[in-house]
């Protein structure tokens, strides 16, 4: 009989399809030494008690709860450092006045080191198994988080921020030149290639136009080249606010999602950051090209000066997943993003403006239950990476965190025998910190909670 690498014997909960939740209950999962899930068998399964057996088995203690690891598709880990702070004005201001200035700072690697510490630890305290990054202009300090993500265990997809435009940006926080800004990208994409693979759980290199305001043309196209030549994952925003937005409207005459396009950087291995004024044009070529949608919940009501109607997008079939934008959103906590998300697609269905009649207020048929606000959390993040993360599946990555509902500092109100769909509610909308008791990466445990 076949030995492997871990057992995990507990209840979990994984998306089945985007509206759909499956409930695996005292279910088997069996880890190979690459830290796949090789096997899944259910109770009374040919097969199960014989792994019970032959293996050391982690059993998971009443109460407990197993959950594919968060994927967060936009982190930008420099503002860690502001993270809760500097909310108080819109986005053009935000980004000079705060952002870029505390960016600037991310020259200096020994700042760096501390706050990218920090950061991918908090992130993994906090379920998040997964990170699409964005760090800054330096090569030294983006390698420096993707080496940092490599050492705890984090997947991380890292990259060096581009913005070259001299009009758009300040002199202290741009690129050199356009020349400089595809030469640093391109020994970046090199040094994390060469990084890769002594990294068990994966680290990537991508393309990173900031957002087309803050890029020449030139540069845009040096980047939809390189991303082509290295065929790595590509990032940027997409039409976040009305000011973004009607920017990119004005200099080329069209929405950001057709001039990404035309740049070549909308493909399978894209995401794009809000997208909050995606037309129905804009998404039929996001849908065509693989492109896949960062929505970001918490950031959004700061910074999008509208609602995503996301349920609709969903429903077009296009990949879409969940991004904290740290630190346009302030939690690092995939959980509270699932929340906004739902809280903020009710109040697009009902609408706001109690002077409008109730039958006028809102956009009929937006909301989102918790039920597929989690799948964006998890495996609508992972399809949107072409990654196989996500799932609790056969042939995904063992990436999970382990809920425990009844610890005494943080317990949940779960009484009596209540159904299981019940519990992964009240999981969802309840869970803290100290409820995620171990993180695993790819068959490792990266992160246990003591307190
Ligand atoms: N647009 C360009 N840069 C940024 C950023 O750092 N955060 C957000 N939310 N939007 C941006
Ligand atoms: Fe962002």
């Amino acid at each position: 009989m076949k030995t492997y690498a871990h057992v995990f014997q507990g209840t979990a909960f994984t998306s089945h399809t985007p509206k759909e939740l499956q409930i695996l209950k005292d279910h088997l999962f069996c880890i190979n030494e690459d830290g796949i899930i090789e096997r899944v068998a259910a109770p009374g399964e040919d097969g199960y008690d014989d792994i019970l057996t032959t293996n050391r088995v982690h059993r998971l203690s009443p109460g407990q709860y197993l959950l594919p690891g968060f994927i967060d598709l936009h982190v930008h880990a420099p503002q860690w450092a502001q993270a809760g702070g500097a909310l108080d004005v819109p986005l053009y201001d935000w980004l000079h006045t705060y952002t870029f200035p505390l960016e600037s700072r991310f020259a200096d690697i020994d700042f760096a080191a501390e706050i990218y510490n920090d950061m991918v630890g908090t992130l993994l305290a906090n379920g998040t198994t997964t990170v699409l990054y964005f760090a800054t202009i330096h090569k030294e300090a983006s390698l420096l988080l993707a080496e940092i993500c490599a050492k705890k265990g984090q997947r991380g997809l890292v990259g060096k921020v581009v913005m070259d435009d001299p009009a758009q940006n300040p002199v202290a926080y741009r690129d050199q030149d356009t020349p400089t800004a595809l030469e640093d990208t391109e020994q970046f994409i090199l040094a994390v290639k060469q990084l890769a693979p002594s990294v068990k759980q994966g680290v990537y290199p991508v393309v990173t136009p900031r957002f087309i305001p803050s890029c020449t043309d030139g540069a845009l196209k040096g980047l939809g080249e390189l991303a082509a030549k290295y065929d790595v994952h590509i990032q940027s925003h997409c039409s976040e606010s009305d000011w973004a937005h009607g920017h990119v409207k004005e200099r080329f005459g069209k929405h950001d999602a057709f001039a990404l396009h035309d740049f070549g950087l909308l493909g399978d291995k894209s995401v794009m950051a809000h997208c909050n004024f995606l037309s129905e044009e804009d998404v039929s070529l996001f849908a065509k090209t693989g492109t896949a949608i960062s929505h970001c919940p918490i950031s959004n009501a700061y910074f999008a000066n509208s609602v995503i109607p996301i349920a609709r997008w969903m429903d077009k079939g296009v990949e879409i997943g969940l991004g904290s934008d740290i630190s346009g959103g302030f939690s690092p906590s995939l959980f509270d993003n699932a929340r906004q998300a739902v809280i903020s697609s009710r109040m697009l269905e009902d609408g706001v403006n109690t002077e409008l009649p109730a039958n006028e207020r809102g956009v009929s048929q937006s909301r989102l239950t918790i039920d597929e606000a989690f799948y964006l959390a998890t495996a609508g993040g992972g399809e949107s990476l072409s990654l196989p993360i996500g799932r609790l599946a056969e042939g995904y990555a063992w990436d999970v965190q382990i809920i425990d509902t009844v610890i005494p500092s943080a317990k949940l109100p779960i009484y009596g025998d209540e159904p299981l769909h019940s519990i992964f509610q009240k999981i969802m909308y309840l869970s803290r910190p100290e409820n995620i008791r171990e993180v695993w990466v790819q068959g490792d445990k990266v992160h246990t909670r003591q307190s």
